[in-house]
């Protein structure tokens, strides 16, 4: 059963607030990130997987993409999406993305922006990731950092008495699969996966890989919460940019 945690109330209560604040990891880590590697979008067919609010969907217009298709799992999020970044040439379908079907469409691009670590069946997606591209389409997403991932339980630091974080406590690395954590609510589930799983998975069903980031904050970011600092010993997310081989 997939979980759908966006439409808890509480939750999606919680999220909203906190990405309305303009201080968060995705404003100052992950998106400067990731808008720095997608490529010309001019005229491009975006396929936009765990679109949540649809933001990026309407970055990609607003960059020129010709058509964005912004998929989420949330009746919330899509609401929210139609709602908040609606666009002529946005279509927003609430279908969990390991069933995706568009039997007849391929895509210039597809990104996937902070949701692929919530799908279990990673190998059964890039697959189906694969079929959804034209040739030497290209592949962009990001996910939380195996390192971060990969401890079960939520306690990652340790720490002095004091709170003083000492060193990110690395384990069961090898141990891939579930994982749950309170955040908003309790019992969040996203799946650790390393990083040759995540890397030789995309190989195997056939994309070359393009560029790989571990953000850091941005100097703004570092300013606004400085907590980020942290950052710079353990890397939260990953990026990961492909392309399919020709056919
Ligand atoms: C952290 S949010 C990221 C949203 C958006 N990509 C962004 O960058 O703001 C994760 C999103 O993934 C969606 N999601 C989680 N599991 C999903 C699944 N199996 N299929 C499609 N969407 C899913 C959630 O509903 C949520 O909107």
């Amino acid at each position: 059963m997939k979980q759908n945690v966006y439409d808890n109330s509480t939750f999606f209560k919680a999220y909203t607030n906190l990405r309305e604040s303009g201080i968060t990891y995705n404003d100052f880590i992950e998106q400067p990130a990731i808008k720095s590697i997608v490529p010309n979008m001019k005229g491009k067919s975006v396929l936009d997987l765990g679109c949540g609010d649809g933001h990026f969907s309407k970055y990609c217009i607003e960059n020129g993409a010709k058509k964005v298709i912004g998929i989420d799992i949330s009746t919330n999020m899509i609401e929210r999406a139609k709602k908040i970044n609606g666009d002529k040439h946005i279509e927003y379908i609430c279908v969990p993305m390991e069933d995706l079907k568009l039997t007849n469409q391929q895509f210039d691009l597809v990104i996937s922006s902070l949701s692929i670590h919530y799908v279990e069946d990673y190998s059964a997606l890039i697959r189906n990731i694969n079929r959804l591209l034209k040739s030497n389409g290209e592949f962009i997403f990001s996910t939380e950092h195996p390192i971060v991932t990969a401890r079960k339980g939520t306690s990652h630091w340790i720490s002095t008495e004091e709170n003083n974080k000492l060193h990110w406590a690395l384990d069961n690395y090898h141990e891939e699969g579930k994982r749950e954590h309170d955040w908003f609510v309790d019992g969040v589930v996203i799946y650790h996966r390393t990083i040759s799983t995540l890397i030789n998975t995309l190989i195997e069903n056939g994309f070359v890989l393009d560029k790989i980031v571990e953000p850091q904050p941005t100097p703004v970011g570092l300013e606004k919460m400085p907590k980020l600092i942290h950052e710079k010993r353990r890397p939260s997310f990953i990026i990961i940019k492909s392309k399919k081989l020709n056919e």
